[in-house]
């Protein structure tokens, strides 16, 4: 995220998890085919999942990927129930003349990674992770938005509810609430056309900030709604030494976290949300958290942990931020886990020694 704000945000859940109408589903029997056939509802549960392959050259070039096919497999042993793909898509879009037509190598490259995803028994969120571009120029850039989501919307009607839909990261700056509600409003009527049950995942403005949550506008009718939050407070922590966050962290170093008034604070703002999400009948779900490398290893450890527990205790599923690149729980250059920070986000994973 790109202000000092990233306000925090989480969710709440209602309690169960409970998503009435969802239609869970596995493989179909003819072997290589990624439709997915119908089985028996479930309850739509996201779990414990990363986020992943948001700034892997894979985008750019296939070869030149750092995320390896083993890492799917080795992401699920360690525990993970998801994952949540930040994708920049409009880089990657024909011209408006071809309706913004996304190029057929990136449509390999998502095939690739949801396809992966699904044999590993993920589950998949394909996030829109454009909010710097859709929250400076939102006009510019709606058709584009609608276009890809158009796209994304014909391209997986067949596909399970294993695959979840994300309108937009952390929307702020022009997108303020009452646009955003708008864009919100159109994206998922465009969804809806095809994809009548398909969970799908919308967030308040000001970087899916917890304090907008009550500026949300959602459709009373439409059950699979779930609402995300994201949490960096306090940023002094967790995004010191960060060169993307302004002058004042950039040049911070050294601070810990942990204290009982700090650890209270994380209480009081999930509780916001959870209160939020019963009061509104919405599922909450924490999208990113974490601790930039820089921070003190300890506290990052305490840090991820506390979060981790606390949005558990809340019955929410999470994401942590991110896989690879920074703030990262595997080690791509060591081909290893982190194991403490791995440790923190799942204290009983079986890939720990
Ligand atoms: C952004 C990243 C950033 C992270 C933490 C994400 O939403 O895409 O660039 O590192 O937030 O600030």
């Amino acid at each position: 995220m790109n202000s000092f704000i990233k306000f925090g945000a989480v969710i709440t859940a209602c309690a169960a998890f409970l998503f009435s109408a969802h239609t869970e589903t596995a493989f179909a029997a003819d072997g290589d085919s990624l439709q997915l056939a119908p089985m028996t509802p479930a309850p739509l549960e996201l779990g414990r999942g990363v986020n992943v392959l948001g700034y892997d050259p894979i985008w750019n070039n296939f070869e030149q990927r750092r995320f390896k096919a083993e890492y799917f497999s080795k992401i699920k042993e360690a525990g993970f129930d998801h994952l949540r793909l930040n994708i920049h898509p409009f880089r990657h879009q024909l011209s408006a003349d071809e309706g913004y037509r996304m190029k057929d190598e990136w449509y390999k490259t998502l095939d690739w990674i949801v396809d992966n995803a699904l044999r590993n028994d993920l589950k998949i969120i394909l996030d829109l992770h454009e909010y710097n571009a859709m929250s400076e120029d939102p006009e510019g850039n709606r058709e584009r938005f609608l276009s890809f989501w158009r796209q994304m919307s014909d391209k997986f009607t067949s596909y399970s509810n294993r695959v979840v839909f994300e309108l937009l990261n952390e929307p702020h700056n022009k997108l303020d609430a009452k646009l955003w509600n708008v864009y919100a409003k159109d994206a998922l009527a465009v969804i809806r056309e095809k994809n009548p049950e398909r969970p799908v995942i919308i967030g308040a403005t000001q970087w899916n900030s917890i304090n907008l949550l009550h500026t949300l506008e959602l459709p009373a009718d439409d059950p699979n709604i779930l609402v995300t939050v994201h949490y960096y407070k306090p940023m002094r922590f967790t995004h010191q030494g960060a060169s993307w966050v302004g002058e004042e962290l950039k040049n911070t170093s050294g601070v810990t976290w942990g204290t009982d008034e700090e650890k209270a604070a994380v209480v009081k703002d999930f509780e916001e949300a959870r209160k939020w999400g019963v009061d509104n009948n919405r599922i909450v779900y924490l999208g990113e958290f974490g601790a930039y490398d820089k921070a003190p290893t300890e506290s990052r450890v305490t840090y991820t942990d506390y979060v981790c527990r606390t949005c558990e205790k809340m019955g929410w599923s999470w994401g942590y931020w991110q896989f690879d690149s920074d703030f990262i729980v595997f080690d791509v250059k060591n081909d290893k886990w982190v194991e403490p920070i791995l440790g923190a986000l799942i204290p009983n994973s079986p890939v720990l020694k």
